[in-house]
């Protein structure tokens, strides 16, 4: 790769408030992309209500200049906008823009950066990603979350390899149909910013700033709500400069119109906000009332816009207007649905290594779902029902038995606490024991989803923080220390053990009910 990632110096200024809401569903979405000529004038006036819409083609001129003018000046230095820029090679280019949208889905930008940097410097192109194993690929996503993304650009990448010859799609529509992972948003994304299509793109800061800027108060989830931002955003974009338009929107909505504590008074495209329009003319008229008040004439209240469809137009609100809130009213979302709670009996198996160093026993979880192919401690779902403690524990047991070629015998587990991590939309307490082992199992045939691993290699693995989390807590526990000795440990009294236990395990099922 030309691009020497030394080169790349990043300026961290107000990443903070960087929020990417959305999910993308890249599913059922196989619609069409459109993308508009460059000397097209803009769709003003398509199917959407006139006050939801930009009528005047000036007026969107003005949008375009004055965001792109704010955008060349306070725009973050970010590697893959550097690369965007310079690298002329158009295949690497829209690789390289490719692998910077799938790991900025959902995850934030000041973590995503570093990430970033050193997948390039590994994979600088499409066919080094491909020749790549997907355990590397793991290991080098791990701590980015919603790990079937690395999965996917590494299919995606042994795809373009093996069916297009090794060159990148080179059309959005293209990207969105060939590429596993690419659905609308990403396809508008990089077809913009690589490869400079004429199209808008929505994510979630983007469908923030278009809800405010036209007074969108519908559920934004709704298919209605959804269609309409695109065709803001296709309207808006810049032939001139698309990608830059897209990521000025989304640049805008991660630093000045924020989730919370929006900085209107830094806006550039203030003057075509109706929800900054009418919060100013409500200010304007309160304290002209005041004014009034004190028995000088007021003079006539400013005009506050509305639309004039309210009532059956799928766009505007359901719910009032709530003059605390301000530019905030907007965008309205569903009510979140509460997160699934799990349980899951965890045991973290250890043994001391060759060279003395502490080794932990993981096992490849399958390769679908939220931790798709990650190593993770052996681990059994708690029942719901509320199963007795020693028939929990006699699952694991099982499933280590299993695990190991050999059956435990007696109850070898130690309890060493809680662990609770937030995934998406699971909150998942892992309630951890320890085993130690002594050595000789050596000879003993494993599969290949089991391996032992030492402690430094574990911080370099491909494992969930969740795995890491729990480490932690076995290492505070000082479970390490107690249990230099695995004979020692075998042998404690029973009741050193089981009582504490009994009594969590009791607080915990008091809890659930
Ligand atoms: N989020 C998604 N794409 C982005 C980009 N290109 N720059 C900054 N944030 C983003």
């Amino acid at each position: 790769m030309r691009l020497r990632m030394s080169a790349l110096r990043v300026n961290m200024r107000g990443v903070k408030n960087e929020s990417l809401e959305i999910m993308e569903n890249v599913k059922p979405k196989r619609k069409r992309q459109r993308t508009r000529a460059k000397d097209e004038e803009p769709s003003v006036g398509t199917s959407l209500p006139p006050y939801h819409n930009f009528r005047e083609p000036a007026d969107v001129g003005r949008l375009r200049t004055r965001l792109l003018s704010w955008y060349d000046l306070e725009k973050r230095e970010l590697p893959w906008r550097t690369l965007a820029q310079i690298e002329t090679d158009v295949n690497i280019r829209t690789y390289a823009v490719w692998v910077s949208e799938v790991m900025l889905q959902q995850t934030q930008v000041a973590t995503v950066i570093d990430y970033y940097k050193k997948w390039l410097k590994r994979w600088p192109t499409v066919a080094d990603l491909a020749a790549a194993t997907l355990e590397e690929v793991n290991q080098m996503w791990a701590g980015l979350g919603y790990y079937s993304r690395g999965k996917r650009l590494h299919e995606g990448a042994r795809k373009v390899v093996s069916e297009l010859g090794g060159r990148m799609p080179d059309t959005a529509d293209e990207l969105l149909r060939r590429l596993p992972g690419v659905g609308r948003y990403t396809a508008a994304a990089v077809g913009s910013i690589a490869l400079g299509h004429v199209t808008g793109a929505v994510d979630g800061n983007v469908i923030r700033v278009l809800c405010r800027m036209r007074a969108v108060g519908a559920d934004c989830t709704s298919p209605a709500v959804t269609e309409a931002l695109w065709a803001l955003a296709n309207t808006l974009v810049d032939p001139g400069r698309p990608g830059d338009f897209n990521q000025a929107m989304m640049e805008l909505g991660a630093r000045v119109c924020t989730p919370k504590g929006p900085l209107c008074q830094q806006c550039p495209v203030r003057s075509h906000c109706h929800s900054y329009l009418k919060v100013h003319a409500r200010q304007e008229q309160n304290s002209r009332k005041f004014l009034g008040s004190k028995g000088t004439k007021p003079p006539a209240l400013p005009d506050i816009e509305e639309c004039g469809a309210s009532g059956t137009c799928r766009l505007c609100p359901t719910e009032p207007w709530d003059e605390e809130l301000g530019v905030q009213n907007f965008p309205r979302k569903p009510a979140k649905k509460p997160p699934r709670v799990e349980r899951t009996l965890t045991c973290v198996p250890t043994r001391r290594g060759g060279d003395g160093e502490d080794e932990f026993l993981l096992v490849k979880g399958p390769n679908k779902g939220l931790l798709a192919g990650l190593w993770e401690f052996p681990s059994v779902p708690l029942a719901e029902v509320d199963d007795s403690e020693k028939k929990q524990q006699a699952a694991l047991c099982a499933h280590l038995g299993n695990i190991l070629g050999a059956p435990l015998t007696g109850n070898p587990l130690q309890y060493a606490g809680e662990v609770l991590h937030v995934f998406s939309h699971i909150r998942r307490t892992y309630v951890v024991h320890t085993l130690r082992l002594g050595g000789g199992d050596e000879a003993r045939p494993r599969p290949a989803n089991v391996r032992w691993i030492g402690r430094s290699a574990l911080r370099e693995a491909a494992v969930s923080a969740a795995v890491k989390k729990t480490v932690k807590l076995c290492d505070s526990a000082g479970l390490r220390n107690q249990q230099s000795s695995p004979h020692a440990e075998r042998k404690k009294d029973d009741d050193d053990r089981k009582k504490p236990k009994r009594r969590h395990l009791a607080a915990a099922r008091r809890k659930r009910r």
